[in-house]
Order: C-alpha cells, then structure tokens, then sequence
C-alpha cells in the first residue's frame, strides 16, 4: 500500500498519463472497445488510463502480474465502483453494487445456492430447457429448428438460458407464468438499453412520456411479479428447492432474515446477470465453431461417444467440451472490464491511486497476453487440454472475493445446452458471418454481445 500517494495527472513524468480529449476518446471507446484498449497500452504501456464519462480515470491492466495484484488486494479496501451504469437495473441493494461488511453478509446468504453441489440439481432442468427451444414446442420459443429454417442465435440462446433461471430461481414452470416473466424482462431490459445506458443525464422523467418513465414502468412491472411470488411463498407451508425456497430460508449471521425490497433486488440482479451473459457466450461458441469445421467434428465425436442419453452430469465432463467453453470464454469474455474503487491509497503495478481512485483489469488483454497465450486471436481450444491457466491469467469470471457468484451454473449451463444442441441438429453459419473478422462486440445493458445476432440455418 502507498500512503499518500499522489492523485491521477500529479504523479511522476513517466507515469501513464489519463487522455485529455476526452469525447474523442469516449467515441473510440463506443465504435471498438477492445481496439481502442489495444491502443491506449500500446501508447501508454500497462498499466495505463482510460476515461469514462461519469467515472472518471480507472487505472488499468491487461497483465497477470496486475491482476494478481488488483484481486489480491485487501478486500477492506475495495468497493465497487460509483456511480455505476448498470444501478438502475439491478438496484443499489444488489450484491453487484453493495460493499464492505453488507457484501460480506449478502454473499454468504446467496453463495451456497450456487455451489457446484447445488447446481448439479439443475443438470435436467437445462437439457430439457434446449430440447424445447430446438422443438420450437413452447410459446417462448422461436420455431422448430427443422432443415430449411433459420435460426436466430441471440434470441434462441436467450430463451433457454432465461428459461434455465426462471426455473431455478423461481421454480417457474407454469406456461402463464413464464410468459409474465418473459415479456416483462424483454421490456425491462430494451427500455435500458441505448442512450439511456450510455447517458446518465437523461435518466429522468417527464409527465410519464420519457424514455427513463417508460424504464421505470417496466421495472415496477417486472417488480411487481417478483414481489408477489416472495409474497406467496413467504406463505407456504413447505419450502422448495428453488434458490428463492433457499433464499427464504436462510438468515444472515445475526439471525435476522433479508427484507423483501432487498430480496427482490438480489433476485432481479440474478436474472439480469445470470441469463443475457450465458446466452452471448452460447453464441460465441456455436459461431467459431461453425467457422472451424475441425473443431466442430471432433467435438461432435466427443459428444457422439457419450450417446444420445448420457446424462447432464457426464456431459458437463467431457474434457474437449470443456476446453471449447473456455475458449470461447477467453476470446469473448463478456464482462470484459473488472472494477474495483479504492477507499484507501494503493498502488497497482507501481502506480499511485489516492482514496476514491478506480482500478480494472482488462480482461481481453489478459486474456490476449502473448507471454502467456501463443496465436492469441485463433480460436484453438486445444490450448486448454496443453496447459492449466491460473486465475490471474483466465478471469472471465472476475476474481478475488467479488469472482461471478454464478460461475458454475454459468459452466455447467455451456457445457450441457451446447452438448444438447450439437448432439442433435446439424447447424450452417449464414454466408455473410462465415468468414472474415468477427462481428464487434459491443454493449447490451450488463453484459457485451456481438453487434447483431448472427443468423444460422438448419441443415438436414
Ligand atoms: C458466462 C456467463 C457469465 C459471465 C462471463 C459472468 C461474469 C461475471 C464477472 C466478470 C463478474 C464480476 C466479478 C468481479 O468483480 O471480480 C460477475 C459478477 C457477478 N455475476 Fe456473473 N457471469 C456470468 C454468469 C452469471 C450467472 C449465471 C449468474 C447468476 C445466476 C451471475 C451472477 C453474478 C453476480 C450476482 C455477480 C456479483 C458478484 C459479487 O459482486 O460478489 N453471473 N459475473
């Protein structure tokens, strides 16, 4: 730690300088986030500042070195960032935002509802969740993938992995519950995003008819249903097996038990943060996959030998299927920045940051470091059968005491719908996607996706 260690802009000549022309900046940032990255370390060397509107400088890393560093730091001198963008959507009680002894206490209460034990449980729920996205046989659902039909990645992967966290959380199964659910968080969730997630200022009302009016409208709507059903189940005799069952159940040290304002936040942070990131990833998978036929066919024969009945659990080990989920998870990490305000004077990689000062790790420079990963922009799976990666050079999860909560649902989630799906249909990449860069990836309300959904057509 460095006492009094000198504000951003104060510090030694050689110290990474914040960029001055700010909108310039701000608009790089928006058109490619990863390159405009690249360039500020290739210009300003690691670590190196960058600008947020709102947020000030954040002093970042792409290093392992760094990283360690950031996540090992004493957790009585971290919090998350303020203001955050994503508030609005999760709420200020959310385990995303709270800090300190509060985050301490809301970590222990909601965790051991997605222990890897726990989540086993779920193995069922989410092949059954992709067999009906595949056989269209829901009203959520796009149509059946037959031959001849083209799907819509973004949307399809969305459908099964909201399906996933209805169930687990709510233990929603009924039809017409899952459709109050469905269109209320399709609402919510449009009604945040664009200008309204990138500009703070225009997050306020005007007679009803405002963009940030027709947010919170959503929101309440979207509250309302989750409030009723804490409501209901408070009331049952018996508890279910659900995380709200669990939630309910359990008490925080002192005996006390989460009030229900509080508890639907953390609930609504779970749906936000647990389905829109693993559905992206979904899509990331299938398309490198449809680009690397090599890939893909020893895949396929990897899930092939498992036979068509091989249950969720076995699936979530088979070692190839884990090494393309990774992958994919290191090409696209879709939380691709880690925050971390200090309450306290620190330095990260020699660099003094003064209380209040923000730090991050980079994640698609980690994850691109060429010390660590060789051909770095090839999707290669096989890298993760050569060698283990430790936490600070792999995070797309985050790390420290903040790591995603949701890590292993999120695991045990790819694995099974990828396996569900490959075992199954036989899928071609649209023409337009099936060479060339990547498309960009860009924000959607908690999470970064590709720009457009990538279209794929069924194949006999
Ligand atoms: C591929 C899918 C996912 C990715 C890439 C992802 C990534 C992340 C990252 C990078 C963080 C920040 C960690 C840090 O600050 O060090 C995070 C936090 C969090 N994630 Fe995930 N996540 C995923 C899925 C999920 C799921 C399925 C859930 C829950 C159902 C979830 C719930 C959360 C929560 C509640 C936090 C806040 C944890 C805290 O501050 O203590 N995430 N996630």
């Amino acid at each position: 730690m460095d006492v009094g260690a000198p504000r951003h802009g104060e510090s030694a000549p050689d110290a990474p300088r914040a960029p001055r022309l700010v909108v310039a900046h701000a608009l790089a940032a928006g058109i490619d986030f990863e390159r405009y990255f690249r360039w500020r370390r290739a210009h300003e060397g690691d670590p190196f500042f960058v600008r947020f509107p709102g947020l000030g400088s954040v002093l970042f890393t792409g290093t392992p070195e760094g990283a360690r560093e950031m996540f090992r730091a004493p957790t009585n001198l971290l919090e998350p960032p303020r203001p955050n963008p994503i508030e609005p959507l999760v709420g200020s009680a959310s385990l995303i935002l709270v800090a300190g002894e509060r985050h301490r206490q809301d970590r222990t209460l909601l965790a051991p509802a997605f222990h890897s034990a726990r989540i086993r449980a779920y193995g069922e729920l989410i092949r059954d969740s992709a067999l009906a996205e595949i056989s269209g046989d829901t009203a959520e659902s796009g149509p059946a993938w037959r031959p001849g039909t083209r799907i819509d990645s973004r949307a399809a992967a969305r459908a099964i992995t909201l399906r996933v966290i209805l169930e687990a959380v709510f233990g929603v199964d009924s039809h017409e519950q899952r459709a109050a659910y469905t269109s209320a968080i399709a609402e919510f969730l449009t009604a945040f995003s664009g200008p309204l997630m990138l500009l703070p200022v225009l997050r306020h009302g005007l007679f009803g008819q405002a963009p940030w009016d027709r947010f919170v409208a959503a929101r309440d709507r979207l509250d309302a249903l989750i409030l009723a059903d804490i409501a209901r189940r408070r009331t049952e005799a018996s508890r279910s097996a659900d995380i709200l069952g669990m939630l309910l159940t359990t008490c925080y040290d002192d005996g006390t038990a989460i009030s229900d304002a509080d508890l639907c936040e953390q609930l609504r942070t779970l749906l936000v943060a647990g389905h829109e990131t693993t559905a992206t990833t979904l899509v990331w998978a299938l398309f490198h996959l449809h680009r690397e036929p090599e890939v893909l066919g020893r895949l396929r024969a990897e899930i092939q030998a498992a036979g068509p009945g091989a249950p969720p659990l076995e699936l979530a080990g088979l070692a190839y299927l884990d090494a393309v989920c990774q992958e994919t998870l290191r090409l696209h990490p879709t939380v691709p920045i880690v925050l971390r305000r200090v309450t306290a004077p620190f330095s990260l990689l020699g660099v003094p940051l003064a209380a209040g000062d923000t730090m991050g790790v980079a994640v698609p420079l980690l994850h691109s470091e060429p010390g660590v990963w060789s051909e770095p922009e090839r999707f290669r799976p096989e890298r993760f059968l050569e060698r283990r990666y430790g936490p600070f050079e792999f995070a797309p999860f985050g790390g420290g005491h903040r790591r995603c909560v949701g890590a292993a649902l999120a695991d045990y989630e790819l694995r099974i719908v990828l396996a569900t799906i490959l075992g199954r249909v036989r899928l071609r990449l649209a023409p337009r996607y099936a060479r060339g860069r990547a498309p960009l990836s860009v924000p959607h309300n908690i999470a970064t996706g590709p720009r457009r959904s990538i279209p794929f057509d069924v194949v006999a």
